[in-house]
This record gives structure tokens, sequence and C-alpha cells, in this order.
């Protein structure tokens, strides 16, 4: 079943959401003015964008709030690629923080000399199926597919919004000579989430005292961070989120697709990435 043009559409060989982005303002991409102090959370979806674009910021304030106790994180660290509300990203005071979808060959030519900062979060791809499928249901800006055996199918297929999982991130972990980049995966920030935030600190060049660090990192876990309506998308206008209820911070767990999916299920998973998956310089873990 392929996917309905009213919800995606290809540009160079890529899916991205209708109605939000344009292929001129794609293309208006690659001259993209960039700052060495610019930062960017690169991620396929699902894969702790919005965890880490909390954590950034709260590492740019210091673990405090101050400035921006009422800006909501999609404004804090606004999407590259869908600029929905339109916003100057030029007239942005620096340092700007950005997040985004794009494969590493779309994104801005400049961000090749290496001294912009990039942050690419990984996860591994059944938690990310699973969580992509509940997603898909509380968004406008997605098809709703109530089965999910073809959702998954279509997943991996490639044919939803970002595309392939595996050429994402066989993408960016084979070009990661082109970039000034940091490479984290969902399940270490699971694990350990004061190790990455401090390498993240490290990464760009903020040193945070022993208290500013304690504060980012219990303002980042996924129980805090539900209740903080700031963090956790709940103001996302009505434009992409449905109004019925259903929480953009689902579970926030690793192996939920155990829960989810049939020994088949993962089995068919298994035959069409994992041989792929051996040539990642990443371990993947699948439960925590
Ligand atoms: P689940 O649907 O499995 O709960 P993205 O931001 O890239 O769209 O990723 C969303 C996933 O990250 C969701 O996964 C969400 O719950 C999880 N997430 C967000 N904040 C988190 C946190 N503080 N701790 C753990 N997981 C978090």
């Amino acid at each position: 079943m392929e996917p309905s043009k009213e919800y995606l559409f290809t540009h160079k060989g890529f899916y991205f959401a209708a109605n939000i982005t344009t292929p001129e303002y794609l293309d208006s991409l690659e001259t993209f003015e960039i700052r060495d102090s610019d930062v960017f959370i690169a991620t396929y979806p699902k894969s702790g964008t919005v965890w880490t674009q909390n954590i950034l910021s709260l590492i740019f304030h210091e673990g405090h709030r101050n400035g921006t106790e009422n800006i909501d994180l999609m404004d804090r660290i606004p999407w590259l690629e869908y600029n929905i509300k339109h916003m100057d990203y030029s007239a942005f005071p620096s340092p700007r923080l950005f997040a985004t979808h794009l494969p590493y060959y779309l994104t801005p030519r400049d961000l090749r000399n290496k001294r912009a900062r990039v942050i690419y979060v990984t996860r591994n791809p059944k938690d990310v199926l699973v969580s992509y499928f509940h997603f898909s249901k509380i968004m406008v800006t997605l098809e709703k597919v109530s089965d999910f055996n073809i959702f998954m199918e279509r997943f991996l297929a490639g044919k939803v919004l970002a595309s392939s999982w595996l050429d994402h991130v066989t993408g960016w972990h084979s070009h990661a000579e082109d970039f000034n980049i940091l490479f984290l995966t969902y399940e270490e920030m699971k694990k350990d989430l004061r190790s990455a935030v401090l390498k993240i600190c490290n990464f760009v060049g903020k040193t945070l005292s022993e208290k500013e660090v304690e504060s980012v990192v219990r303002q980042a876990t996924f129980e805090n961070m539900r209740k903080d309506p700031r963090a956790n998308y709940e103001n996302l206008s009505e434009f992409l989120r449905e109004k019925k209820p259903g929480y953009f911070l689902r579970k926030g767990t690793t192996g939920d697709w155990k829960n989810m999916m049939t020994v088949a299920q993962s089995e068919r998973v298994d035959e069409v990435l994992k041989e792929k998956m051996k040539n990642l310089p990443i371990k993947f873990i699948w439960d925590i």
C-alpha cells in the first residue's frame, strides 16, 4: 500500500510532510547561511529528538529557565526544514539551535565546513517503529494507519516521513567525516542521562557547575518532561496535532516493542534490517 500524497511528498529521494514545507524552501536550505556557533540536532523521527532538544536548551541556559520559561521548546529549537511559523532564522541571535530530520545529503552545504556542530541521535529501530506507529495517530500531518502490519511494511520500505530508517542512520554515520558531529543513542541516554548530558556539554563547549548539571538531568527525565507543558509539545498547534488526547511523550522506555510486536513481526524486522545493521558502527541496545 503506497503512502497517501495528501500527507507525503518526495523531494530528492526523501519523504517530507506535505503542507508544512515546500520543494522551493527545501532547495533554499542548500545555501542556508550557517554560523560557526550553530548547533543542529539531527535524527530519524522517534529517536529522542525532543528529549535532546530539551537537554540542549537547558544546557544553553545553564540548567535554569531564565529567559526560556515562556517559550515552547519548538520555538527555542525550531525545525530547519519545517519552518511552520515562518520565523526569520537569519535574525535569531547566536548561538542558534535547530532540529532536523534531514538526511545528511540535504543539509545546508556550509554545515560541511565542520565548524557548526551536529548531534545525531539514534534509537533501535524496533522501538522507533512502535513509537512511530503510535505517533502517527496523534499527528494531523501523518496518515493514520490502523493496521500495525501495514505500517511496519511501509516503515521497512522507507515509505514514511523521513524515508528509510536504515538509509538515514547509515548515511549520517558513513559521512561522519564531513561534519563536526557527536553521535549519541537514545539507549545510552536512558541508561545514564548524566553522562549523556556531560558529553553534550563537552561537545558544545559549555562548562556547567555540578548544580547546573544536576538541574539539567532532573528536568530532562521522562517524568519531569511529561509534566512540563513547554517541554512535552503539549502546546503544539492544532494544525499539527489531533485534538484528542495522546501524549507526545508516550512511554519513554527501551524494549517497548516487545509489548506490541509478535515474534513473527520482530523476525520480519530482523530479516530486513539486522544483516545490514552489522555494518553500522553502533552497538544497538534492544532492551534495558
Ligand atoms: P515513545 O513513543 O517510545 O514513548 P522524538 O522526539 O524523536 O519524536 O522521539 C519521541 C520518543 O522519545 C518517544 O518515545 C518519547 O516518549 C521519547 N522521549 C521523549 N522524552 C524522553 C525522556 N525524557 N526520556 C525518555 N524518553 C523520552
